[in-house]
């Protein structure tokens, strides 16, 4: 007897109900959101469920405060948390959002032991690190959501430089999740033309540096977090899980040696399937990418050593 996918998301925010949504619209699975505030996952979901006439999606949406009704999830996407505020960094967030993520994921990854888990609450390199303590799931079926979003902005902002469609751009930027994470231009191409044939070297780094604070740039605009590019990040990562896709994206996985590293969570390239990661993909670095990587690798291991999970 076949069963439609089940996708848990927790949080059922700004960021959380868009991935519901965006989900739903993709026709993905039956979606279940799940939020401390009363009414607001059962609302919210109700909402997007009645939508499905219209959208041609046949799925149930639902919301609850109870995580029973989390049950028996395929993957679950979390996004619990508090989201920041202009002038905050994300690791001003650490101290509250890893209580919050520890206690949401240890509730949902009992009653759904075989689930893949998608961090996205920040700072989401570490929040990774603590759901997989939480859960204490294998390493590979724990991933973080950051590197999807972070070269979607590095891609946008190519793209309108070339005046091309954004379709033909492919970049990924790798490490931490924050102002200095690594957008590769080396790797960056438009239909396989490397970007430094097609831009001059000044124009591309203010690009890299716009990627780097793209999420504050949103955040400055609008006073809160981004959370439609977010929402679209996380559903690229879940539909890559359910339909056993083995996309190459960069997402944030756990290092067991590779690029060097150990026990630590961080954005990297990797092949994304039906296990969670499948592959972390190495790839070469000039001395100054290593230099970089290693900057941002750093960044995560600070405010992750302030934490005795
Ligand atoms: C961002 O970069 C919310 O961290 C997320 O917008």
């Amino acid at each position: 007897m076949f069963k439609r996918k089940k996708i848990t998301v927790i949080g059922a925010g700004a960021t959380g109900a868009t991935t519901a949504h965006v989900m739903a619209l993709k026709e993905m699975g039956d979606i279940v959101l799940v939020d401390v505030a009363e009414g607001i996952p059962e609302g919210k979901a109700l909402d997007i469920w009645e939508a499905g006439p219209i959208e041609r999606f046949s799925l149930k949406v639902s919301g609850s405060n109870s995580y029973e009704a989390t049950r028996d999830s395929d993957v679950i996407v979390v996004t619990a948390g508090m989201p920041r505020k202009p002038g905050m960094s994300r690791d001003d967030l650490l101290k509250v959002n890893a209580d919050i993520v520890y206690q949401v994921v240890e509730k949902a990854a009992k009653l759904s032991p075989e689930a893949l888990l998608v961090v996205l609450s920040n700072p989401a390199d570490v929040m990774a690190y603590v759901a997989q303590k939480a859960s204490g799931f294998p390493y590979h079926r724990v991933i973080g959501q950051a590197g999807v979003l972070d070269s979607a902005r590095f891609r946008t902002f190519l793209a309108d430089a070339l005046n091309v469609s954004p379709k033909d751009v492919t970049a990924f930027v790798m490490g931490g999740h924050g102002d200095d994470m690594v957008p590769l231009v080396r790797y960056s191409s438009v239909a396989g033309i490397p970007i430094e044939k097609l831009l001059p070297a000044d124009t591309i780094e203010k690009i890299v540096q716009r990627t780097r604070t793209g999420g504050g740039e949103v955040l400055n605009l609008m006073k809160i977090s981004a959370f439609y590019a977010p929402a679209s990040s996380l559903a690229e990562m879940v539909q890559a899980m359910l339909k056993d896709e083995r996309r190459v994206i960069p997402v944030i996985s756990y290092l067991d040696g590779e690029y060097g590293e150990h026990d630590i969570f961080v954005g990297v390239p990797a092949i994304v399937g039906g296990n969670g990661i499948e592959k972390v993909l190495e790839v070469e670095f000039t001395d100054s990418e290593r230099a970089a990587f290693a900057k941002s690798v750093a960044s995560v291991r600070k405010p992750l050593s302030m934490l005795n999970y």
